[in-house]
């Protein structure tokens, strides 16, 4: 499926500017604690989630095209450099889609912004094994470039 440009530019507006920011990355974490499939990657993760869960916020603000909070931050918001640490692979990738996907079907927006969230976040977490892949296989890391909506 196409994604749907409709959104490109409103979807951070359309899910509650910084407060539903907030609510879904705290949903996606609280997924993921929940979820026994997710074990795995609940464990790769720091024992406290509170930083974490504070910066997927602000990550997903500029990314879904609202303020660029985490770079304001951090200085850069870089999600490979982020995850090329870990051994991420097809498995690690669905679960953590998985966990997006329980927490978006939480929340109050429309069925067709669902739809484009699930499918938006698809791309980056396809990139990111590719380069946890090629580190873990004593490949050359590129970076990838520009992830959608990462300013
Ligand atoms: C592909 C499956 C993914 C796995 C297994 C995964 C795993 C992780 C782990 C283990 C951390 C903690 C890093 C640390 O504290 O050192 C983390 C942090 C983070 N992840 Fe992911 N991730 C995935 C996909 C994504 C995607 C698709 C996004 C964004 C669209 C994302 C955004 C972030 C952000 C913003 C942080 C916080 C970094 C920080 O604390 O500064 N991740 N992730």
């Amino acid at each position: 499926m196409e994604l749907q440009e409709e959104y490109k530019d409103n979807a951070f507006d359309l899910l509650g500017g910084v407060v539903g920011v907030k609510i879904l990355a705290n949903c996606f974490y609280d997924v993921m604690e929940e979820l026994p499939r997710a074990r795995k990657i609940r464990e790769m993760h720091p024992r406290d989630l509170k930083d974490t869960r504070e910066n997927l916020a602000l990550f997903l603000c500029g990314w879904l095209g609202g303020p660029p909070l985490y770079k304001e931050k951090f200085g850069t918001a870089n999600l490979a450099g982020i995850h090329v640490h870990f051994d991420i692979n097809t498995d690690e990738r669905d679960t953590w889609l998985a966990c997006m996907n329980l927490a978006i079907e939480k929340q109050p927006i429309d069925e067709k912004l669902k739809i484009y969230l699930n499918k938006r976040f698809e791309i980056p977490a396809e990139k990111i094994r590719i380069t946890c892949q090629q580190q873990v296989n004593g490949l050359p890391v590129v970076l990838p470039p520009g992830i959608p909506g990462l300013k």
